[in-house]
């Protein structure tokens, strides 16, 4: 397989045979080009099932991939969860990770460093302690007790920051030789990652949904839906790419912004894990939207927690940054936005487990 990067900006073209996280040219964000991509199922049951589409080895991996797809007819007919966090971490950022950090590992990096809201920072950390090397995590200060010492358990060095943004900035300055910077809202391999939850979602249901709903900040899960489902309609595997909804937090929209102009920014407090604010990616994830025929859905913090509570009760344990994602599926239903036939898809993205502490305090 012949992999190049291409700046997704300026057009700079280069083979991938380095770590690079942005272009070396204009420093915008870079997408990965495969030569012949062909689609052979293999046998295992993880993320590597989809390998002869992957431009990396599983250098390391923690079984990530392969989760659950239920049906939910609880919420419609042909309503089904996909609960991506059951992912070894518990959150759908293992699928970025186990790639992203096997191809650091293939270039030969000693340490990776990432800036994250909780999740990609403990993806990432557990997936350097399986590898052996060295992880450095910034996150900002008021990220959930829970993720914080996950992180610092895995053997992570984590150093916490005044914002989401400063997180990132201190990061990126951190980097010194021989380190990869992994900054999973820039990283081209993370996305060959996240893109296996469309040709997983294929595998599962037989065909494609029409619709998938899910909770969107940075882009690295709509983005990775988009690519996945691209490919597959090159490939002639599928007719058409389904309908992609981002639900987003209040005060933290920036698609919903960027689509549909201003709206209300009193900033909603419960979806910790979605509170980037100037995703490198915006036009991208602007085009996935607007060409897969999909929309952008703001939730506030009571209509995030009446999801959370609704599906918690029905024995999900998943965050509330997962939860927003129902939130958006019940907006979308109230509008006649799904269609009574058709298949749709909820993506519940991370673990509650990380919230027992904030859990009994709401
Ligand atoms: C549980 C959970 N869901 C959804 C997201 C959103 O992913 P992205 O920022 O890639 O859009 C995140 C990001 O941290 C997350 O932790
Ligand atoms: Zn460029």
């Amino acid at each position: 397989m012949k992999v190049w990067y291409r700046c997704s900006r300026c057009g700079y073209t280069t083979e991938a045979s380095s770590w690079l996280w942005r272009c070396p040219k204009c420093g915008g964000p870079l997408d990965l080009i495969i030569d012949s991509l062909k689609l052979t199922l293999s046998e295992r049951r993880d993320l590597w099932r989809f390998s002869s589409v992957i431009p990396a080895r599983p250098v390391v991996t923690l079984g990530e991939g392969y989760t659950p797809l239920i049906n939910a007819s609880f919420l419609g007919k042909n309503t089904y969860l996909k609960l991506e966090y059951l992912n070894p971490t518990g959150s759908f950022k293992d699928r970025g990770s186990a790639v992203a950090v096997s191809k650091a590992l293939e270039f030969g990096a000693n340490t990776v460093v990432e800036d994250s809201s909780g999740n990609a920072g403990i993806s990432i950390a557990a997936y350097a302690a399986a590898a052996g090397i060295r992880a450095r995590i910034y996150v900002p200060k008021d990220a959930p007790e829970g993720k914080k010492s996950l992180i610092r358990s895995l053997g992570a060095e984590l150093i916490e920051a005044s914002s989401r943004a400063e997180a990132g900035r201190l990061a990126i300055e951190s980097v010194r030789p021989g380190e990869a910077y992994i900054g999973h809202a820039w990283n081209p391999w993370f996305l060959q990652g996240t893109k296996t939850l469309a040709y997983e979602l294929l595998d599962q249901l037989g065909h494609a949904p029409d619709a998938v709903i899910l909770p969107t900040s940075a882009g690295t899960l709509l983005l990775g839906l988009w690519i996945g489902f691209n490919e597959l309609l090159s490939l002639g595997l599928i007719n058409k790419v389904p309908r992609l909804y981002a639900a987003q937090a209040q005060g933290f929209a920036s698609l919903y912004e960027k689509i549909h102009g201003d709206y209300v920014r009193e900033p909603a407090r419960l979806a910790d894990a979605l509170r980037v604010s100037n995703p490198p990616r915006i036009e991208q994830m602007v085009k996935a939207i607007r060409w897969s025929n999909g929309d952008v859905l703001v939730i506030t913090d009571d209509e995030l927690l009446q999801s959370w509570k609704f599906l918690l009760r029905r024995g999900f344990i998943v965050e509330p940054s997962s939860a927003i994602a129902l939130s958006g599926y019940v907006k979308l239903r109230e509008n006649n936005y799904l269609g009574d036939d058709e298949d749709v898809v909820i993506i519940l993205t991370g673990s509650g487990l990380k919230y027992i502490d904030i859990m009994s305090k709401i």
